[in-house]
């Protein structure tokens, strides 16, 4: 896990925790989770599209704000799932720190 750095903090960048697996990375709050996911190197998740489509990038916010960008597939998060947390990674900029898990 690599802590969230002073340069990361004045640069307003938030520190997103990937709980299964223990890695956490920074993340702007003008961009998306998935872009600053890859961009670190974090574990290799699916993710196809990077636009909100294909579904590929769905998991769960466990804690910490968020805010959808972008509109996501129904056909894949529906407003149940989103009202517990779930989200296409693809389309969510964080607003503090965040807690997310894959989703099965
Ligand atoms: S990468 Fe396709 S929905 Fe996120």
């Amino acid at each position: 896990m690599s802590p969230i750095s002073y340069r990361d903090m004045r640069n307003n960048k938030h520190q997103i925790k990937v709980l299964h697996t223990c890695q956490a990375f920074p993340c702007g709050e003008d961009e998306f989770i998935l872009e600053a996911m890859v961009r670190a190197g974090c574990e290799p998740i699916c993710y196809g599209c990077f636009g909100g489509g294909c579904g590929a990038c769905k998991m769960k916010i466990v804690s910490g704000e968020y805010f959808p960008e972008k509109k996501m597939s129904r056909a894949h998060v529906t407003v149940q799932e989103q009202e517990t947390g779930v989200v296409l990674i693809c389309c969510v900029k964080p607003r503090g720190n965040i807690e997310i898990e894959r989703v099965n």
